[in-house]
């Protein structure tokens, strides 16, 4: 339960539980607006992309529902497959390769673009292999529109466009990630994730408060708000490193004591190799 309480230019003070948070005044941009190839809304993401890197996007509303009922899918799906004995998990392992199960610090399973229909998925995943494989697809179309929006807006040619690092046809690592992160007792034992993603573009899912991003200008860390009916996206390393956006410094955390179960659904647009 939140309640919003002083407003500012780029942060707001929400009430959470028993918390007053400083929170993240982001950017919402419509998908189909991009797709419209609408101005006001192209600039609206180029500015978002340079200044603080992260931003909300919003579909129409019979894609917004389908995506939805998929992500439900998917929680209960991962709430399943990671309560899995140890043993039966690591049956998904895959040894220096970026799909499959891992255990690095929080339990992860990821099924990349290229493998989506080599790959064996491990139950529950398999028996909504459907649904699964359809969110990847639908994540990787918003991805990639996101990216000629950017592209065109830098005025970048053909030859110069973003889309040539990141052809569908080429090979990536570009994939849709089921994370477990549950809370801890205490905020105290929260370890330090401070990082910047090394890809291109990311998506995030998450139904509770668990990001925080730190501000281009001042570096003051604020809480990002898990908006429903919003995926949340991040500028990654890769686009920085060509463009000029901003990637920015984030990490994951909790606004307050107590352990619950928390999943994350991402997709990370990652350039061909
Ligand atoms: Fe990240």
């Amino acid at each position: 339960m939140s309640q919003t309480m002083v407003s500012a230019r780029s942060k707001t003070t929400m009430i959470v539980g028993d918390r007053s948070l400083d929170v993240a005044v982001l950017e919402v941009i419509k998908l189909e607006s991009l797709i419209a190839n609408d101005p006001v809304e192209t600039t609206k993401l180029l500015e978002a992309a340079k200044s603080q890197g992260f931003f909300y996007v919003t579909c129409d509303n019979d894609l917004s529902q389908k995506i939805s009922d998929y992500l439900r899918t998917c929680y209960l799906n991962s709430h399943e497959f990671f309560a899995k004995p140890l043993d039966e998990k690591m049956k998904a392992f895959r040894e220096g390769m970026n799909d499959g199960y891992k255990r690095a610090g929080i339990e992860s399973f990821e099924i990349t673009r290229d493998e989506q229909n080599r790959t064996t998925l491990p139950s529950p995943f398999a028996e909504h292999a459907g649904a699964t494989l359809d969110l990847l697809n639908i994540c990787d179309t918003i991805v990639r529109t996101l990216l000629r929006s950017i592209s065109d807006s830098l005025g970048l040619d053909e030859s110069a466009s973003l889309q040539n690092a990141h052809r569908p046809d080429g090979k990536s690592d570009s994939g849709l990630k089921f994370v477990s992160g549950p809370t801890k007792a205490s905020t105290a034992d929260v370890p330090d994730t401070t990082h910047t993603d090394g890809g291109s573009i990311t998506l995030l899912w998450c139904e509770k408060w668990a990001s925080q991003m730190q501000t281009k200008e001042t570096k003051e860390w604020l809480w990002i708000d898990p908006k429903p009916n919003c995926v949340l996206v991040n500028i990654a390393d890769y686009l920085q490193s060509q463009t000029g956006l901003h990637s920015p410094v984030h990490r994951v955390s909790q606004p307050s004591d107590g352990v619950e179960d928390r999943y994350f659904v991402s997709y990370f647009l990652r350039p061909n190799h």
